[in-house]
């Protein structure tokens, strides 16, 4: 049984989160393309040639979708703009796509549900990746006027605002492994990206704050990297990875600075006269997001490349990711985030959840599996805060199963069950013992 809502803080908020392409459907309604559109076209990155045209059709269907979040009980939902639908080109307004995000957020307030907004959840309008993306400072520029529009339009309704979704996995995984769009494998576009991520977050933070908008925050997520072995080598392979992932976005914004052993490699290919950037990139944080969903163990590959590390399969149970199920990873997280950087900051679990490969059976969809997973990071997260940490909302990811990036419709992440054919939305066992525990 999960644990009921009474035994967390008082006005502790309970959520789910969801992405715009992952859900909404695009290339319509005024909605310009986006890099998203033109890595799934490109063949051999998206498991069965899917893309995010249709998602959950979420764009015609966010009545229904809101609706549920409510019913569960939720206090918030964390959702996000597609700047390619705002803004087609990252640059001019489209007023059908402002239109919709209105509707969506007014939907939200009627239903007493917290809109806890994100700006960037990876929907790069293609305009701007023309012009070289992420690599190219002049889109945390564009980035930060997005920032200031969307605050105009909407940032009196707002309980909160996120700039980044998961700067890593735009940069790194991105620029570097090739995994996500733009799908390069270049250590220069990589290194400039993990830098004007950054810069993107602070013009945007500055610029907001200029709007007197409140409650901006960042998300970030965190893997706790374990060496695979006590030799000296594993070791130092553990702690690249943990600067490259779990060290550099914080670092630079909470103390101006980044990880030794992440410049090592990447100082070579960084920006001419980065340093100088490190004062706006620290901006005061008014909350900080947590993502965490894994850890890896890291073992030393001598006879590769910086950062000449492997990964080692684990022995834990693993989730349809193939993730490694290890609740007391975001535990620890939670403690040395407070302990090293934030402090009392509030910080939210922003996402947590796991892909199970669920099916429908007479009506009813028994994911027991993820009511554990559930249960397991709702302990750990009780117990820093029975440590004194501040942690003042977990959000589930995600409301409902959705276009999981280069893993397609396949890996089924929701609380509620979506059949990809005919769009019915079905709430799984999840969904009710998650309604039953906000109730407890
Ligand atoms: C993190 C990302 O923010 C989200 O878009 C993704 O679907 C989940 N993790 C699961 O991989």
């Amino acid at each position: 049984m999960l644990a009921g809502r009474s035994l967390f803080p008082e006005g502790f908020l309970f959520g789910v989160a969801t992405a715009a392409y992952q859900i909404e459907g695009s290339g319509f309604g005024g909605c310009g393309p986006s890099h998203w559109d033109s890595f799934s076209a490109t063949p051999g990155n998206v498991v069965r040639a899917e893309n995010g045209r249709v998602a959950c059709d979420h764009y015609h269907r966010w009545p229904e979708d809101l609706d549920l979040i409510r019913d569960a009980g939720l206090d918030a939902y964390r959702f996000s703009i597609n700047w390619s639908r705002l803004m087609p080109d990252g640059r001019r307004l489209n007023d059908e796509g402002a239109a919709f995000y209105d509707r969506l957020i007014d939907g939200m307030l009627e239903r007493g549900l917290k809109p806890f907004l994100t700006l960037y959840h990876w929907d790069l309008p293609s305009a701007l990746a023309d012009h070289g993306g992420w690599a190219n400072r002049d889109t945390a520029e564009r980035f930060a006027d997005y920032a200031e529009k969307v605050v105009g339009l909407y940032g009196d309704r707002l309980a909160s605002v996120a700039t980044i979704n998961e700067p890593w996995c735009v940069a790194w995984l991105s620029h570097f492994l090739g995994h996500h769009a733009p799908g390069l494998r270049d250590i220069r576009a990589a290194a400039r990206a993990m830098h004007h991520i950054l810069v993107a977050h602070g013009l945007a933070t500055q610029a907001m704050r200029a709007r007197s908008q409140k409650e901006i925050g960042i998300v970030l997520n965190f893997d706790r990297a374990f060496p695979a072995s006590d030799s000296e080598a594993d070791q130092a392979a553990a702690a690249v990875q943990d600067a490259i992932f779990n060290r550099w976005f914080i670092e630079a914004i909470t103390r101006a600075e980044y990880p030794a052993e992440a410049l090592e490699g990447l100082a070579p290919h960084m920006p001419e006269g980065w340093e100088r950037d490190m004062g706006l990139i620290a901006q005061p944080l008014d909350w900080l997001g947590v993502n965490y969903y894994t850890r890896h163990i890291h073992a030393a590959a001598p006879d590769a490349t910086w950062p000449a590390t492997r990964e080692v399969e684990g022995p834990l149970p693993k989730t349809q990711m193939g993730w490694e199920i290890h609740p007391e990873g975001l535990e620890y997280f939670l403690k040395r985030l407070a302990r090293d950087h934030v402090g009392d900051l509030p910080i939210h679990v922003t996402e947590n959840g796991m892909a199970h490969a669920d099916t429908i059976l007479n009506g009813s969809v028994n994911d027991h599996a993820r009511i554990d997973f559930m249960q397991g990071h709702f302990q750990t997260s009780l117990n820093a805060i029975a440590a004194g940490v501040n942690v003042k909302g977990f959000f589930y990811w995600s409301l409902m199963d959705n276009f999981e990036w280069a893993f397609g419709y396949e890996k089924r992440f929701g609380l509620v069950h979506v059949d990809f054919a005919t769009l019915a939305r079905t709430p799984k066992a999840s969904y009710h013992a998650l309604a039953d525990a906000l109730r407890r």
